[in-house]
This record gives C-alpha cells, structure tokens and sequence, in this order.
C-alpha cells in the first residue's frame, strides 16, 4: 500500500506525539529482529564526518546487552557505584556552594533515590540494556551524535510499540575501564550513551508541551 504524503506525515506526526520515557517494563523480550530495526535507525542518525575522519573503525557502534546475562550482571553494579558516586562527588561539591546546591536539587534527590534502591532502572530491569559508542574525534561533538542516534532509535521503538529509556549515566561509564573492557570497547577511544528497550508496563498518554506559538518568536 502506497501512503500519501500526508498519510506519510500524519504517521510521523503521531510517533513523534507518543514518543515518551519508559521507566517500567514487562518481562515479554521484544524480538532480535526489533531489536535490529531500532539499531538501523540509530545507525542511520546524522554523524559528524568532519569531526571523525576516514578511520579503519567505523564511526558507531552498538552493544546489546540481555537482561540475565554475564555481560548484565558484571556491568550493572559498576553502573550503580558511577551513580553512587557522581552523587557522593556532587553533595561534597554542593556543601560549600549554595548557588550549585539550589541548581543540583533537583538531579541530588534523584541519585539519592536511585542510591535508595540499590539499582540503577533501564540497567538489567528491562529486556535489553544498549550501549551506542561514537568515536572521539575533533572537535568533541561525540555526545550531540549520540543525541542524534539515540532520538532516531526512540522514535524506531516508539513505532514498534515497544518503550524506551534513557540511561544517561552511561556517558560518565566512558572513563571506565572494566565497562569497557566487558562491552569489548577499546578504552578511550569511545564516547557512549545508553537504553533501555522493552514492552512498556503501563500506558503512557501521548507527550504534552506548550504549544509551538507560545515558544517561539520570529523576529524582524
Ligand atoms: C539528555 C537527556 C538525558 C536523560 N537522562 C535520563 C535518564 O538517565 N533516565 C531517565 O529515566 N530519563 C532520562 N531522560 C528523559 C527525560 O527525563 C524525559 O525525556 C523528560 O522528562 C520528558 O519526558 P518524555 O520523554 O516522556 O517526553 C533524559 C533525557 C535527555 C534529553
């Protein structure tokens, strides 16, 4: 069946409206093949060519991690002590200097809470945790790739049914060397970010933002 171009943009249209965070997920696993059709998306999000170069290694790559397997269950608690760190690194920071304690409130409760519960969620609480490496380059634009990638993978899952979470943290699990030995990533060389894909626990309404007139301007 052939779709118009407003039956193309109104399918697009929707996804982008029900495009949301996931934070629970079932046990049911999508399937390998899903999982592929969200990698192509993300492999085909916008890369800086300028910035990496022509290399023998190709500008992104992805490491799909199983709920329950080996590579889960040694990564997830190097997860968990980056968050507890960040969060120990960060109240030290903030004890001295209001401004930063009043601008980090928000961000401390929640390392606190994730501190509070002993596990990371989107790291081996959904059926895949995936890892989206960008190679360094110059200038240092790896993480705004990743941004790319990560939005084309999450509208991919979106139009799949399937739910989606950022793990952000992920991009401090660069620096870490067992992280990336485990992931087979050669260390240093790679910027990363993170999520986690399943069958959504719950319904979520369709996203809600101001309108586009109450935010922008166009000026003379
Ligand atoms: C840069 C960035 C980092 C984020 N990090 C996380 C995260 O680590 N964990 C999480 O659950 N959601 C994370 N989110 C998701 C936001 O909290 C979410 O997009 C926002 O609350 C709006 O909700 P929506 O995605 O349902 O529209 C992140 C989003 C962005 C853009």
């Amino acid at each position: 069946m052939t779709l118009t171009t407003d039956q193309e943009n109104a399918v697009l249209d929707r996804i982008i409206g029900e495009r949301r965070s996931c934070r629970k997920f079932t046990e049911k696993v999508p399937t390998d093949e899903q999982v592929e059709g969200i990698l192509h998306a993300g492999l085909h999000a916008p890369f800086a060519a300028a910035a990496v170069g022509n290399s023998e290694d190709y500008f992104r790559r992805f490491v799909v991690v199983r709920k329950g397997s080996k590579a889960m269950k040694e990564l997830a608690p190097l997860v968990f002590n980056e968050v507890v760190k960040m969060g120990g690194d960060l109240e030290r920071a903030a004890a001295g200097n209001a401004g930063l304690r009043s601008q980090a409130a928000g961000f401390m409760n929640r390392l606190a809470a994730i501190k509070g519960m002993g596990m990371l969620p989107g790291v081996g609480t959904a059926p895949f945790y995936i890892v989206a490496a960008e190679k360094k380059g110059f200038p240092p634009v790896e993480l705004q790739s990743l941004a790319h990638c990560m939005e084309n993978m999450w509208l991919k899952a979106t139009a799949l049914g399937l739910g989606f979470q950022i793990v952000s943290v992920t991009a401090q699990m660069a620096d870490n060397k067992e992280f990336c030995r485990i992931l087979g990533l050669e260390h240093g060389k790679w910027a990363l970010m993170g999520c986690a894909i399943g069958y959504p626990a719950e319904a979520l309404s369709p996203s809600i933002r101001l309108s586009v007139r109450e935010v922008t301007s166009w000026p003379a």
